[in-house]
C-alpha cells in the first residue's frame, strides 16, 4: 500500500473509541500485549505533556544523562503502545524487543487499556491538561499529521473534540476514567499546568512516585534539558525525524507554544460558551478540577 493512502483516513470504532484505521485493523495485537511488573506506563490524553513528561522520565531512568537521552527519537526510546501501521510501526513488537525496565507509552482510555497492565499492578503516571488548550493543541496536530482525518475549520474540529468523535475518544472520558482508576491502582495522576507553574515540585513528585533519589545538581540538570525552549531546539524531542510527508512542520512545529491558556487566542466568545456549558454537563459530579490559565 502506498503510503499516501494511508493518510487521511476516517477513523475506525474500537469498542467505541475511534482510532487510527491501522490500529483498529491489528486490534488483536494490541489486546495481547504483555506487561512486566516493572513497566512504567505513561498515559495521557493526546496533546497533554505525554512528551515532555516522557523526556522527564527517560533523563531519571538514565541518571539526568542528556547525552544518552540523545540516543534516538522520544517515539523510538519509548514507543507508543498501540501504535501499529501496517509493517512500518509497530508499537507492540517494538516494547516486545525492548529490555527491563521499560518506560511504555499509551493514549489507550481506561477501558481499552490491554489487560495486562492491571494484572501486573503496573505504576502508571497519568498526565491531564485542561480541555480547551488540548483541543487548540490536537487541532494543529490533526493539521500537521496526516494519520489523522481532516480537521476541518476550527469550529468544526471543536464540535468533534467535545463529541468525542477524535482519535482516542472523549477527553471528558478519558480524564474522567483515569481520575477513578487512581483509587484501586498506583497511578500519579499529574497535571500539565502545574508541571508549568513548579516543574521542580512536580519532578520531585514523580521522584517519590517512582522510590527514586537524584541528586540535586541531577534534579535541576534534567529540569534545564525538559524546558520548553531546549526540547524545542533537541531533534530528539521536537519530532523532526518523522518524514516529512507523514509530519508537516511548516503548518506547525510538533512543539507549538508550550503554554498554558493559549484557548484564549482561538475561542470566539459563542464557542467559550458553549463550551462551558457542556463541559459543566459532562464533568458534572467528579471532584477532579482543572485550570485553564495559570
Ligand atoms: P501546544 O500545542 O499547546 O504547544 P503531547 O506530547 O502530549 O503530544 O503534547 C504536546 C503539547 O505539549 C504541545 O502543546 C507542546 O508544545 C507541549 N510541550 C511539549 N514539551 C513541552 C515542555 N517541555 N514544556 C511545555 N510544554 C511542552
Amino acid at each position: 500500500m502506498e503510503k499516501k493512502e494511508m493518510f487521511r483516513q476516517e477513523l475506525v470504532d474500537v469498542h467505541g473509541v475511534p482510532l487510527f484505521w491501522t490500529i483498529a485493523e491489528a486490534w488483536s495485537q494490541v489486546e495481547g500485549f504483555e506487561a512486566r511488573p516493572d513497566d512504567l506506563l505513561i498515559t495521557t490524553y493526546p496533546k497533554s505533556g505525554t512528551t515532555w513528561v516522557s523526556e522527564i522520565l527517560d533523563l531519571i531512568y538514565n541518571n539526568g544523562d542528556v547525552e544518552k537521552c540523545k540516543r534516538d527519537a522520544i517515539f523510538n526510546r519509548i514507543p507508543l503502545m498501540e501504535l501499529i501501521v501496517r509493517e512500518s510501526i509497530n508499537g507492540i513488537k517494538k516494547l516486545g524487543e525492548m529490555k527491563s525496565p521499560r518506560l511504555v507509552k499509551t493514549h489507550l482510555s481506561v477501558e481499552l487499556l490491554p489487560s495486562s497492565l492491571w494484572k501486573n499492578n503496573c505504576k502508571m503516571i497519568y498526565v491531564a491538561r485542561n480541555a480547551k488548550d488540548v483541543a487548540v493543541s490536537y487541532y494543529y496536530f490533526y493539521k500537521t499529521a496526516k494519520m489523522h482525518p481532516d480537521p476541518g475549520t476550527w469550529e468544526e474540529f471543536l464540535e468533534k473534540f467535545m463529541t468525542g468523535k477524535v482519535s482516542f475518544g472523549s477527553w471528558y472520558d478519558h480524564v474522567k476514567g483515569w481520575w477513578e482508576k487512581k483509587k484501586d491502582y498506583r497511578i500519579l495522576y499529574l497535571f500539565y499546568e502545574d508541571m508549568k507553574e513548579d516543574p521542580k515540585r512536580e519532578l520531585l513528585k514523580i521522584l517519590k512516585f517512582l522510590e527514586k533519589d537524584l541528586p540535586e545538581e541531577i534534579v535541576n540538570k534534567i529540569l534545564y534539558h525538559t524546558s520548553f525552549e531546549i526540547m524545542k531546539d533537541n531533534p530528539t524531542t521536537n519530532y523532526t525525524m518523522v518524514p516529512e510527508d507523514e509530519m508537516d512542520h511548516k503548518i506547525s512545529p510538533f512543539m507549538r507554544k508550550g503554554i498554558s491558556g493559549d484557548w484564549k487566542n482561538h475561542f470566539t466568545v459563542a464557542q467559550y460558551e458553549r463550551f462551558e456549558k457542556h463541559y459543566n454537563q459532562q464533568m458534572e459530579g467528579t471532584t477532579l478540577k482543572f485550570r485553564s490559565e495559570i
